[in-house]
């Protein structure tokens, strides 16, 4: 089998850099071309510092990773320190990065790589707001039809919303950017909360983490222990959910979630609703259906593939 060429739009985020070590340690199904880098969780400058963090961590420092949007295409940036910490990526102590950022901005980046690679061979994975994505849709139109898939973390219908009533951080930080890339055509699916709130790190799981011994599985036992608080505090939940990594597992195992194929629109008037991803689960509109919405996950054949591959690194 081929890898998917894809490139990881990211916001670590500890959930994001549990996403990017999965990808990393699995070559033989996926060839990361490049992370672009979004402000989400924490500003751009943390997020571009987090992400060659997880690549030196990974023995990965030949990765390029890129800078892009510091700010959401029509809002002030709203942020989760209170969800990652001051950094980000609080719970391991980890050493700064010594690799380089690109000097290349990361919309830029997208859009060369869409046009310089084979039609329907690159797939995008961003796992944060969307407003790279969408800027480069918008700066670049004829990319949107070279895209094979996108595989978006984002969302949710049954779970609501994280971060308002109705929304999910992801869609609620760039509601303009989602919209976009809802509208664009481009194949997509879709990890919501629906199924990543089913993929929850137990203490049992935590465990296994860290029992593989490595820097890696340590420092992701660290990085879920201390994210978790959020979620446990909030839902009652017992671990931390890993939103992120269900979109890297999809490409590897995509027999572990089950979804239904529906029409989703993106809440962008009402300031009450703002960000909310609005799925025609049941069909009631004949709106044409535009996206692959999953709601369901194998939580134990998730992670037994997660802390196998971990533990490559
Ligand atoms: O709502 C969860 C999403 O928001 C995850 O991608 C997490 O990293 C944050 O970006
Ligand atoms: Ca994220």
């Amino acid at each position: 089998m081929t890898p998917r060429k894809i490139i990881i739009d990211t916001d670590p985020g500890q959930d994001d850099a549990v996403a990017i070590l999965l990808a990393l340690a699995s070559p033989a199904e996926i060839n990361v071309l490049g992370i672009t880098c979004v402000a989400g969780n924490v500003p751009l400058e943390l997020t571009a510092r987090n992400a060659r963090i997880i690549c030196e961590l990974a023995g990965h420092s030949e990765l390029r990773v890129f800078a892009g949007c510091d700010r959401p295409l029509g809002r002030d940036l709203v942020t989760a320190e209170y969800v990652h910490g001051k950094t980000g990526l609080d719970g391991p102590d980890l050493p700064e990065p010594q690799m380089p950022l690109q000097d290349q901005h990361a919309v830029e980046f997208i859009i060369e790589t869409l046009r310089n690679e084979p039609k329907g061979s690159v797939s995008l994975c961003p796992v944060g707001p969307l407003t790279n994505v969408a800027t480069a849709f918008n700066k670049a139109p004829d990319i949107v039809e070279k895209v094979q898939e996108i595989i978006l973390m984002g969302g949710a219908y049954f779970q609501v919303g994280n971060v308002t009533p109705t929304a999910e951080f992801n869609i609620y930080v760039d509601p303009h950017a989602a919209d976009i890339v809802f509208r664009s055509g481009a194949p997509i699916t879709v990890m919501p909360l629906d199924v990543t709130h089913k993929a929850l790190v137990t203490q049992a799981r935590n465990a296994a983490f860290r029992a593989l011994g490595t820097p890696v599985g340590i420092a992701t036992a660290q990085m879920t222990e201390f994210f978790e608080r959020y979620d446990r505090e909030k839902y009652g939940s017992p671990g931390a959910p890993l939103h992120d990594p269900c979109v890297i597992a999809y490409l590897i195992r995509p027999e572990l979630f089950t979804g239904r194929y529906v029409n989703v629109r993106i809440e962008t008037q009402s300031e009450l609703t703002m960000g909310m991803t609005v799925a025609d689960w049941w069909g009631v509109t004949d709106l044409a259906p535009n996206a692959y919405f999953v709601g369901d996950i194998d939580a134990d054949g998730f992670f037994e593939l997660l802390t196998e591959r971990l533990g490559r690194l």
